[in-house]
């Protein structure tokens, strides 16, 4: 089965040159990047900012973008949400002399439940959905400035704007008009169901192909990501329906450019928050392949650069020309620029590049697998592609356009190629980072908290500790501080703020604030005992739109409840008390600081963290359930009695896509080695059509081989 399935695939791979696409049509080969692209004239229009975490630049457009909505749109977001006579928080807003807070929205990591999770909260704080209105919660999200997100969360980030910035549940569900929905009771890996032989998963397969193959003929290396990013791009672009899943009538995403995103009309009119994602890397040469230390560099990238505001980098390079080699700033040949390598799926997936976890190339070991015959499978998958990758596989392979910047500091300054990987690498898997930026100045940050830390799946602070020690130590110069929180994870548990809205900072002792404000809304079982939906494993690739749609309800739910103390009853005045956070530090704008009102200080007793006087757990409500239940079996039961029955079969889920992946790549290397004549690769990879099944030589190497368990959930 293996060796067949792989023939399938190099046997698509065989037959794909013969039909040559029409360029002038959106095709999926639209992936490939454009090489000799002639560069811009770098004396005039240098394609890289380098700047200092002392005197700290934001890219002109970025300061524009939040200059234009500071002035032409969310003075009448603030109106809508928090005006009116006798507002329950208790302000005039008139008082505050137009001066708002400003807010960055951060979601971050764990794959669709962390994409869901934020899909029903962000729902439930859209002034565009009536409960929410109703619910005073609905408006936050109107009034914010920036939103980042890492990994699954950038799933929704991305698919928001590439979507025109629809309303969320239309977003994915689909609304029988011009949206789809994400589609996600369609397997990422096997679309057309388990039969990997099926024409349709055939076609499917081919596409993919196709479009990383587009790429390497570019001579750009490609590694597990990019595959992974084409999978990504049918679930959260807007190319892709039920109806034209197998077909390639549509590109399916491929050449729509994160740096496209200025374009699209909720840009242009500075509807929306101003979207970043987050990416970690790894130092070049570094033989870490699981998680790292939080000393490597944090890349950040919006629509307009690849940036890292890390001390020790401070850059940031146009991202129409990411994907060009610079050196010391400069293209190594003026007529050999790259543009179109900003894919949109692909950084996506960069963001959500966890492969580095998953395949331990060092040890010889596969992460998250036991010793099942499946692992013997993917085992093999993994030799092979070892043998056969010209550069890393298991990274997003991005040509460094940093090289010969900050030598003294940088330590990836002599490097011509970035390793870079899932956004959660690090541990700190909400991305805080561009947040707290120092020149972003940012006033509130909202954390959408969908992390999977406890074996519920449910957050336990783990993220914010990591962040605010990096703050703290790392990033003292160019970044904010964190404010207070429990110190470590079993306090952050014992306090119960973790299961619960809590906000961080309601009283900085220091004008201007020496913090933001953090609002912190963590993922939670449902407050009146009902099974909850959504804490579902992050490597949940599929769920039925039953499922899906009770998801989003319970987070919408969750949103707008807040919690009464030891009690199941949800907080009529929660959707105040929100405001009261989010208005909070437009108080301190004015000279002299106006008092808090005291509607807003009830609210604070309730739910600010005063590290003086810790709340408790024993405040949380009564008799939840923390177990996850699937509300819709039957649509897994059928999977697992196809997995009992294949003992060589893919395996669903995850290890399906790491083998699906696997075989992709091995296919794509092995044409381009042939392609290049390089006999001796081929040979090697051919090896997978022995008779003699690899999975007979893995067994011989089974007694001297370990397998280890994953040292970390909150990735992808
Ligand atoms: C800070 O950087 C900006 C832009 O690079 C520059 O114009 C300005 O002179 C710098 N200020 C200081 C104090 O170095
Ligand atoms: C899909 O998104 C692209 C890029 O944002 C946009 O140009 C196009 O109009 C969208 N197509 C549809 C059908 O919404
Ligand atoms: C279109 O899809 C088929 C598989 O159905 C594949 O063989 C073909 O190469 C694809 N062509 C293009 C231009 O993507
Ligand atoms: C990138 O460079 C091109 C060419 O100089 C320029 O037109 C474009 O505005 C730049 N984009 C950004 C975001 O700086
Ligand atoms: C620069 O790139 C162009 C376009 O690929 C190529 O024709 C030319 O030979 C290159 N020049 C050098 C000096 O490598
Ligand atoms: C990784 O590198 C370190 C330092 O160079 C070395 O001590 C260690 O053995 C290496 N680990 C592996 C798995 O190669
Ligand atoms: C930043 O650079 C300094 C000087 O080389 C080095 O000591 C420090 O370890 C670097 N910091 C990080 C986080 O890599
Ligand atoms: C890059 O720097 C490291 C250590 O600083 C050195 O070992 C390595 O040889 C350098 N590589 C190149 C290509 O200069
Ligand atoms: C908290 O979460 C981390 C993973 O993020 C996990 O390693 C740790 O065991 C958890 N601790 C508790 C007490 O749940
Ligand atoms: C608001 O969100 C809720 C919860 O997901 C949903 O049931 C309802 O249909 C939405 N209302 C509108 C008008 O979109």
């Amino acid at each position: 089965m293996l060796y067949g399935a792989l023939f399938a695939v190099l046997t698509v791979v065989a037959t794909v040159p013969a039909q040559q696409p029409d360029p002038s049509q959106d095709s999926v080969d639209d992936y490939a990047p454009s090489s000799n692209v002639q560069c811009p004239d770098i004396s005039t229009a240098p394609l890289i900012r380098v700047f200092t975490p002392e005197n700290q630049t934001l890219h002109p457009d970025e300061t524009e973008y939040i200059g234009q909505r500071t002035s032409k749109v969310l003075p009448d977001a603030w109106s809508a949400w928090l005006g009116g006579e006798l507002p329950a928080h208790g302000y005039d807003l008139a008082d505050f002399g137009g001066k708002y807070p400003k807010i960055g929205i951060a979601i971050p990591g764990g794959g669709l439940r962390s994409a869901l999770y934020a899909a029903g909260t962000l729902n439930a704080l859209d002034a565009r959905n009536d409960s929410a209105k109703a619910a005073g919660t609905g408006g936050l999200l109107q009034v914010a400035s920036y939103i980042s997100g890492l990994s699954g969360g950038s799933w929704i980030t991305g698919s928001l704007y590439f979507n025109n910035w629809p309303k969320i549940n239309e977003l994915v569900l689909g609304n029988g008009k011009d949206l789809e929905g994400w589609l996600l009771d369609v397997p990422f890996v096997t679309p057309d169901g388990i039969n990997l032989f099926s024409d349709k998963n055939q076609a499917f397969f081919g596409s993919v192909l196709w479009s990383v193959m587009s790429k390497a003929y570019k001579g750009i290396d490609t590694s597990m990501t990019d595959p992974w990013s084409r999978l990504i791009s049918y679930h959260f672009l807007n190319q892709t329906s039920r109806s034209n899943f197998f077909t390639n009538d549509t590109a399916h995403g491929a050449g729509q450019l994160w740096s496209h995103i200025p374009r699209i009309p909720t840009y242009q009119q500075f509807q929306a928050p101003f979207p970043i994602v987050v990416s970690d890397s790894r130092p070049v040469g570094s033989n870490l392949t699981t998680a790292l230390s939080l000393d490597p560099i944090v890349y950040e990238i919006t629509p307009l650069e690849l940036a890292s505001y890390d001390p020790n980098l401070s850059a940031g390079m146009n991202l129409t020309y990411a994907g060009t080699h610079l050196s010391n700033g400069k293209p190594e040949n003026g007529s050999a620029c790259v543009t179109g390598f900003d894919q949109a799926g692909f950084i996506m997936g960069t963001s959500a590049s966890l492969f580095n976890q998953l395949f331990d190339f060092a040890h010889n070991t596969l992460s998250e697998f036991s010793s099942s015959d499946s692992s013997g499978l993917v085992y093999v998958l993994s030799r092979q592609l070892r043998e056969v990758r010209t550069r890393a596989d298991d990274v997003a392979n991005w040509p460094s356009p940093f090289n010969g910047l900050k030598s003294a500091t940088f330590e990836d300054s002599n490097k011509t190629w970035l390793e870079l990987l899932d956004g959660a690498s690090n541990n700190e898997n909400v991305p805080y980072a561009p947040l707290f930026v120092k020149a972003r100045g940012m006033d509130v940050i909202v954390t959408i908290e969908g992390s999977s830390d406890d074996p519920n799946n449910f957050p336990n602070g783990t993220s914010p500790i990591f962040s605010s020690l990096r703050q703290s130590t790392i990033l003292r110069s160019s970044h904010q501080q964190f404010p207070p929180i429990p110190q470590n994870v079993e306090a952050f548990i014992e306090t119960g703020v973790n299961a619960r809205p809590t906000f961080f900072g309601c009283d900085p002792t220091q004008s201007p604030p020496e913090y933001p404000l953090v609002i912190y809304l963590p993922n939670a079982p449902p407050l009146n005992g009902d099974d909850p939906v959504t804490n579902t494993a992050t490597f949940t690739l599929t769920y039925t739109l039953k499922h899906t749609s009770l998801f989003l309800d319970q987070a919408h739910l969750n949103a707008i409840s807040g919690f009464t103390p030891r009690s199941t009853a949800p907080d009529l005045l929660y959707g105040t008390c929100l405001q009261c956070a989010a208005i909070d530090r437009a108080r301190l704008k004015v000279s002299p600081p106006l008092p808090r009102s005291k509607a807003c200080t009830t609210c604070f007793q309730r739910y600010c963290y005063d590290p003086q006087h810790p709340p408790s757990k024993a405040d949380l409500p009564p008799g939840r359930k923390f177990t996850f239940v699937d509300p819709d079996p039957q649509g897994f039961a059928r999977l697992g009695n196809f997995f009992a029955r294949n003992k060589f079969a893919l395996i669903g889920g995850l290890i399906g896509l790491l083998a699906l992946i696997g075989l992709l790549i091995a296919g794509l290397l092995w044409r381009k080695k042939r392609l290049l004549g390089r006999q001796q690769t081929y040979t090697r990879v051919s090896e997978f059509h022995d008779d003699d099944a690899p999975w007979s030589r893995y067994s011989e190497l089974r007694g001297t081989e370990a397998y280890e368990l994953p040292n970390h959930r909150g990735a992808l």
